[in-house]
C-alpha cells in the first residue's frame, strides 16, 4: 500500500490527458489534434485544459454558475471551517482518500471528478499521476494556478460524460459535488467505466438533505433556512436547488453499484461509497 506524502503536491509526471482521451460522440482515441480524427468533433486545448463539454442542463448548469461565480468564493471559508470541525482538513479528507491508497504499486494513474481547485492533490502520494475534470472552467484554471504541474492533465467535462477510454485509470474519485450532479446513475457508470477492473472508485459528499436540517425546517419555516444559507454566500438559485432536491443513496447504490460499500464520514454528516471493481 502506498503511503501519502506529508502534504506535498502530487505532480503529474507521465503523459497528458490527451493520451487517455476518447471522443464523446464516437469513442475514438483523440490524440494530439484539435478535433476527433474519426468524426471531426472539436476538442480545443486551451490553457492546459482539454475542452470536452457541451451546453449544460439542469442542476449542472446551476452548479457550474455557482462554482464559476462569486458565490463559491464567498462560501469557501465556511466549507473550510466545516472540515476543520471534522478534526482538521487533512483528517477530514483522509477519511475518504485512504480508500484509494490501497493500490499495490507506486505509479498510479488517478482521476478526480469535480477536482475544483485541486485541494486533494497535496494528500496523495507524489508518484501518482493525477488527472482531473470539472464543469466549472474557472476552478480548473485555479487548479493550475495553484498546481502548475496540472497543466495538460485537466479536462473541462461533465461527470456524466467522461471523455476517456475504458479502463484508462487505476483509481477514480469525487469529493464534495456528487449530491447535486445532474445524473447520478450516469456519473457512477462513467466513473466505473474509465477505471480498470479491480481499481477503486470512491464517491464522498455531505449527506443529502443536510441543508434541510436547519432550524427553519424544524420549526416549519423553511424560508428562514434559505435566508441564512444566502447569508453564507450561496446563490439564490443554488439554495433553491439544494433545499428542493433529494437523492435516494441507498436505492441508487443498490441499482447501479450493488456490490459497493457505504460508510459514514464527518461524524455522520457525510457519506462515502466505495466500488472496488466488482460491479
Ligand atoms: C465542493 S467542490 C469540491 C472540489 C474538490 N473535489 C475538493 O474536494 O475540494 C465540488 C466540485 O465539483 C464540481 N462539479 C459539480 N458537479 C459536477 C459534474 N456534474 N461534473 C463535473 N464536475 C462537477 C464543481 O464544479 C466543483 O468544482
Amino acid at each position: 500500500m502506498s503511503q501519502p506524502s506529508a502534504e506535498t503536491t502530487s505532480t503529474p509526471t507521465a503523459g497528458t490527458i490527451r493520451d487517455l482521451a476518447a471522443c464523446l460522440d464516437c469513442g475514438s482515441r483523440l490524440g494530439e489534434g484539435p478535433a476527433c480524427p474519426q468524426c471531426g468533433r472539436a476538442y480545443p486545448f486551451r490553457g492546459g485544459i482539454l475542452e470536452a463539454i457541451g451546453p449544460l442542463a439542469g442542476r449542472n448548469r446551476t452548479v457550474a454558475a455557482f462554482y464559476d461565480g462569486p458565490g463559491w468564493r464567498r462560501f469557501r471559508p465556511w466549507e473550510q471551517g466545516f472540515l476543520v470541525l471534522q478534526g482538521g482538513v487533512r483528517r477530514a479528507r483522509m477519511q475518504i482518500l485512504r480508500d484509494l491508497l490501497e493500490v499495490d504499486r507506486p505509479d498510479v494513474m488517478g482521476l478526480e471528478v469535480g477536482i475544483g481547485d485541486g485541494e486533494n492533490l497535496r494528500f496523495l502520494p507524489p508518484g501518482w499521476t493525477v488527472h482531473g475534470v470539472d464543469i466549472a472552467r474557472t476552478r480548473l484554471e485555479a487548479c493550475i494556478a495553484r498546481n502548475p504541474g496540472m497543466a495538460g492533465h485537466l479536462a473541462w467535462a461533465e461527470a456524466e460524460r467522461l471523455p476517456f477510454e475504458d479502463a484508462a485509470f487505476d483509481v477514480c474519485w469525487t469529493i464534495g459535488g456528487f449530491t447535486y450532479f445532474r445524473d447520478h446513475e450516469a456519473a457512477l457508470r462513467e466513473m466505473r467505466r474509465v477505471t480498470r477492473p479491480g481499481g477503486a472508485v470512491v464517491v464522498a459528499d455531505e449527506i443529502p438533505g443536510l441543508h434541510r436540517a436547519g432550524l427553519g425546517h424544524l420549526i416549519g419555516f423553511p424560508k428562514f433556512d434559505a435566508w441564512w444559507l444566502g447569508l453564507l454566500g450561496l446563490d439564490r438559485e443554488f439554495v433553491e436547488m439544494a433545499l428542493g432536491f433529494d437523492v435516494d443513496l441507498v436505492g441508487l447504490t443498490q441499482r447501479v453499484w450493488p456490490g459497493a460499500e457505504r460508510h459514514r464520514i464527518w461524524h455522520g454528516l457525510g457519506y462515502c461509497l466505495i466500488n472496488r471493481g466488482g460491479s
